[in-house]
């Protein structure tokens, strides 16, 4: 009988791995322990064994059933992961991305920043940058802003406790750190480290104390530019303002100067746009931004001879031409970051 029983449990051993079914397997399990099974016969012998030989006999066929039980479960465990892998199609393969991956994607205000970097570096702008914590002279005095002009006000400029320092931002003693409230800063710093000719973009984050609404924003972009050379005019500032406009809205947008005032250009203007085909916003003149001639006092706080050199500045809200462009009515979504907006203008 032992030699019976060991021959079964090997048996079954080399059948199991050619299973492909459940009802294969449930037919393969029944004819070892069903009602007629071979086990199950070999359990009917054990009864009619002499008494004295059940003990020994009895151990043998209750360890042949164990070792049958363990190759039903292998066989059962190998047949689900057949099963699974039928439902899934093909062998997964872990190592490959994810099919339905989330690609990231620059945001609006990087897209329209990069453009119109791009645009003005063709025609030989180069990016420059300057700190977002900024002092008193480089965002005001500099920038011929007397100290009583309303912009200096702390209901509209964020400036820092009197007790703040910077190690790496130097101030005079008697002015303060404030968060720069233009890009303009960016001008006097390179006038100061460079001399003409030199034509720089800056574009970065400023700061104001505005509430936020859906046209206000305490920190939003700008992108700031400066030109100066031997002999810049008006028109070489409508030109370069004109490619840029075309580049970022479409060809069939015009500009205007508007006269204006800010105290570093002089004249100053407010740069208008209009289209005959921008929907609702159609034949209406917009105003993108601010520009001017720099004004001589600014060349000589940055030691450039107003005499030998003239240039003009322009500086645009990144929001504002987003929106623009986007129909997006809420300065707010754009720093939200829902995916669903991110995603529309990916
Ligand atoms: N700095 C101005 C502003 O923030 C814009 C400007 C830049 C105007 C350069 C003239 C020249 O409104």
């Amino acid at each position: 009988m032992e030699s019976v029983l060991q021959e079964i449990v090997t048996r079954a051993r080399e059948k199991a791995p050619a299973l492909k079914s459940r009802p294969e397997f449930e037919a393969f399990k029944a004819s070892y322990v069903g009602p007629k099974g071979e086990l199950t016969a070999q359990m009917k012998e054990l009864g009619k064994a002499p008494r004295e030989q059940k003990p020994v006999l009895g151990k043998l066929v209750n360890a042949a059933k164990q070792q049958l039980e363990e190759i039903f479960e292998q066989t059962l465990a190998s047949l689900d992961a057949l099963e699974m892998a039928a439902r899934m199609g093909e062998q997964i393969d872990p190592t490959l991305p994810a099919s339905d991956a989330l690609g990231g994607t620059a945001h609006l205000l990087t897209q329209i920043r990069r453009e119109a970097t791009d645009v003005l570096r063709r025609v030989g702008f180069v990016v420059a940058e300057g700190p977002e914590l900024e002092t008193e002279w480089f965002n005001f005095d500099a920038l011929n802003t007397p100290l009583n002009h309303a912009s200096r006000d702390a209901q509209d400029t964020l400036y820092l406790p009197e007790n703040f320092t910077a190690s790496n931002v130097k101030r005079r003693a008697s002015e303060r750190y404030l968060l720069r409230s233009h890009t303009s800063t960016v001008q006097i710093r390179t006038m100061l480290a460079r001399k003409p000719p030199l034509a720089i973009i800056a574009p970065g984050r400023c700061f104001r104390r505005d509430t936020a609404d859906a046209t206000h924003s305490a920190n939003f972009h700008q992108l700031e530019g400066l030109y100066v050379d031997a002999r810049v005019t008006v028109k070489d500032l409508k030109a370069v303002l004109d490619l840029l406009v075309r580049e970022l809205l479409g060809k069939h947008f015009k500009t205007r100067l508007r006269p204006s005032f800010f105290p570093f250009t002089e004249p100053s203007f407010e740069l208008d746009v209009i289209s005959p085909d921008f929907g609702k916003l159609s034949n209406r003149w917009l105003e993108i931004g601010g520009c001017g001639m720099v004004d001589p006092a600014v060349l000589s706080a940055c030691e450039i001879s107003p005499q030998k050199y003239s240039g003009y500045a322009f500086g645009f809200g990144l929001e504002r031409i987003a929106m623009l462009r986007t129909g997006l009515d809420d300065i707010r979504l754009l720093y939200q970051n829902d995916l669903r907006l991110l995603r529309q203008f990916a």
